[in-house]
């Protein structure tokens, strides 16, 4: 690999990996999953998968990426020929591939709904702004060509990203984008705490009431925790390429799972304040939580409007930062047939992944009453991806790194202390792997 193919300094790999990570799912699905899923219960759940899957799971993506200085596909090959592995391996990476092009296709539908709320002002004097909300969510939803409009234009910008490759187009804007976004949802939280009812937030998030654990709740809040740090197709993988070579993984990793959960708690902080302390919300209103309640939220709040623009510009940044990482893993791959240049490929799988979308977008219109397996359009492809391919995708990269991959050769790369070592080591090859195949024998049974 070339040294133009790797990101300067430590920042810009660490910024990438958190705006990955950093997205929909922590603004706009951790809310409404937490709302839906009896608030401290997901969350107590969701912190424990994230430290005790996400954590050596993560550090293995990383490590392979990092091995194989290639797309996910090929850095696996490299591995399993250097380890005398089956070459079967490389479909882990075909697998994650094509997992981060259908988690897109519906991605995008959901970061241009947030777009076009940016523009969403409501008029002033309103006699019932909660109806006006719904009604205009509903009319919004209907309406295939107001969603597909959006729907184009954000999977053209993730393209035009990705199109510029990994170090000008994904390493600059990244260096832009996530200092603001940063400071935007503290800025909220912030906000909204002091005007909504803080107290009662606290309550629901966090006040310990493990009666309300469900299967469904362990389901949802470990696909959740898989979704929100990018792990299980190989998108923290393929930015695993480009890290500097004296980067410390471990730290690293830390850094990126601290900094995705403060956004998806602060996420939290930022919403339900507003929602507890207004009696026309709805904690378990489902995905359209923010769409339908936040802009009443916001206009009865002094400087509403203004902060409703923010905080919807805040969304749609932290989409792209992370829609950037589901493509560049097949883009990646691609490029490395070397038949085609990386703006073409892009534009191919743009176009695809676009037609794609239209079913999730189908899915809330002409398609609404269409079920498949139970599911409609949408739930399915979202199902499929959190709920089966990433923790398949997990579970696949914890056997290989925790248990044929040498020892040897994880201590030489991690360089922890022997401590640190033994400890990621148990979590890797026995926690990881027996909680995720637990609870995929529940789906199955
Ligand atoms: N983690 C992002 C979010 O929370 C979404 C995302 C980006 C993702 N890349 C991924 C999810 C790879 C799974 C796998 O919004």
């Amino acid at each position: 690999m070339s040294a133009n193919k790797i990101w300067q300094g430590n920042t810009t790999f660490i910024l990438a990996a958190a705006g990955s990570a950093v997205g929909l799912g922590n603004i706009w699905k951790f809310p409404y999953m937490v709302g839906s899923n009896g608030g401290s219960a997901f969350v107590f759940i969701y912190l424990i998968c994230i430290f005790a899957i996400g954590f050596p799971v993560m550090v293995s993506e990383i490590l392979i990426g990092k091995y194989g200085r290639k797309s996910p596909i090929n850095s696996l090959k490299k591995l399993s020929v250097e380890f005398n592995l089956s070459s079967y391996w490389k479909y882990l990476g075909i697998l994650g591939a094509f997992a981060g092009v259908i988690i897109l296709s519906y991605y995008s539908v959901f970061a241009g709904m947030a777009f076009s709320y940016i523009f969403n002002v409501f008029p002033s004097g309103l006699e019932n702004p909660s109806q006006y909300s719904t009604n205009y969510f509903t009319n919004f939803s209907s309406s295939p060509f107001d969603l597909i409009f959006w729907h184009s234009l954000f999977i053209i910008l993730t393209s035009l990203i990705v199109g510029f490759g990994v170090v000008k187009g994904i390493g600059r804007s990244v260096n832009v984008l996530m200092p603001f976004l940063f400071l935007f949802i503290i800025l909220v939280s912030i906000y909204s705490s002091f005007v909504g009812d803080f107290l009662s937030t606290i309550y629901f998030l966090f006040k310990p009431d493990f009666s309300v654990i469900t299967p469904q709740i362990v389901i949802s809040a470990m696909g959740q925790a898989f979704f929100s740090l990018s792990i299980g197709m190989g998108a923290i993988m393929a930015y695993g390429a480009y890290m500097p070579e004296k980067q410390m993984i471990g730290k690293t990793v830390i850094t990126i799972i601290f900094l995705d959960t403060f956004v998806a708690l602060s996420a939290g902080l930022a919403i339900f304040p507003i929602v507890f302390s207004n009696p026309f919300l709805a904690i378990n209103a489902g995905p359209g939580l923010i769409f339908e309640t936040l802009p009443v939220a916001f206009y009865s709040l002094p400087l509403g409007s203004f902060f409703s623009i923010i905080f919807f510009i805040l969304i749609s940044i932290a989409a792209l930062s992370s829609s950037i990482s589901l493509l560049e893993p097949f883009t990646a791959w691609m490029e490395e047939k070397e038949k085609f240049k990386r703006p073409v490929l892009v534009a191919v799988l743009g176009i695809s992944i676009w037609f794609l979308g239209l079913g999730s977008i189908f899915s809330f219109n002409i398609w609404s009453d269409l079920r498949l397996f139970g599911f409609n359009f949408l739930e399915l492809m979202d199902y499929l991806t959190n709920n089966i391919m990433l923790p398949l995708g997990g579970l696949f990269v914890a056997v290989l790194v925790g248990w044929l991959v040498p020892e040897k050769f994880l201590e030489k790369n991690l360089n922890l202390s022997k401590y640190k070592f033994k400890a990621f080591y148990f979590f890797l090859r026995f926690v990881a792997p027996v909680s995720i195949t637990l609870v995929f024998l529940y789906l199955v049974f």
